[in-house]
């Protein structure tokens, strides 16, 4: 019998007969705030599974290594099964959302180099900013391992700023979530959507979860927009 092993926000993950892989099931759900702003969104599920399905297919084709297995259906995907590192790791191309806050500085500067952040992933503690010595002392993670998910993340925005480029829209920022397999191996885990990601068009207009944060658009509308576009990219 398939047994729930982790609920988070927006996703859960269920047990498969092989236990080398997990299934993983989008829900209808969109919060913000760290869970403080939550809503039920119908549709949802199916649009973040299908952009992330095809993201990470995408990203695999170009010889990224991810726990990516298949689509199941609609809401479901099977995926190897990793020990999450607790890190969420963020890369900024432009300044938005907490960089713009944090720092005081308006939204839409372009960075020569691009930023890259980690937090510590912790509902109790909020997420806390942590910086390399701060998650090499805790043991969160070691060094190689912080080096190699840097360097894919690296290759992901080069990938993914292409790729988003040829759909007309600026990849702003995104968050990627890695895993270690049995062996200790890193790879891409997780999900890339617009739940993870800034994706500004040519006007400006926010193609993201902020028309949800913000209540500026409709979610579902303006991820299916994203859908349609990287249907025609890829
Ligand atoms: P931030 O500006 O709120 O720090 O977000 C930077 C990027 O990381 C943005 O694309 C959204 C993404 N992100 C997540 O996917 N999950 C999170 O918990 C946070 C804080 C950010």
């Amino acid at each position: 019998m398939a047994k729930l092993i982790y609920e988070g926000k927006a996703k859960q993950m269920w047990s498969t007969d092989d236990p080398e892989v997990l299934r993983v099931v989008y829900m209808d759900q969109a919060t913000a705030l760290n869970g403080k702003k939550k809503d039920q969104i119908n549709g949802k599920g199916i649009v973040n599974n299908e952009i992330s399905s095809l993201i990470f297919q995408y990203l695999m084709k170009k010889g990224i290594e991810t726990h990516f297995i298949k689509k199941l259906s609609e809401t479901e995907e099977l995926v190897k099964k990793v020990e999450i590192v607790p890190l969420e790791m963020v890369t900024r191309n432009v300044s938005a959302g907490h960089f713009a806050t944090r720092f005081g500085v308006e939204e839409g500067i372009c960075f020569e180099t691009p930023v890259e952040e980690t937090y510590y992933k912790s509902d109790e503690l909020d997420d806390p900013f942590i910086n390399e010595s701060q998650s090499l002392a805790l043991k969160i993670v070691k060094k190689e391992e912080l080096d190699a998910m840097w360097d894919i993340s690296r290759r992901v925005n080069e990938i993914l700023t292409a790729l988003f480029d040829r759909m007309g829209l600026i990849l702003v920022d995104f968050k990627l979530e890695f895993g270690r397999l049995a062996d200790g191996r890193i790879i891409l885990a997780d999900e890339i959507s617009p739940d993870t990601s800034r994706l500004w068009d040519a006007n400006g207009q926010h193609m993201d979860k902020d028309v949800f944060r913000r209540n500026i658009g409709d979610l579902v509308e303006t991820y299916t927009e994203v859908l349609n576009l990287l249907e025609n990219a890829k």
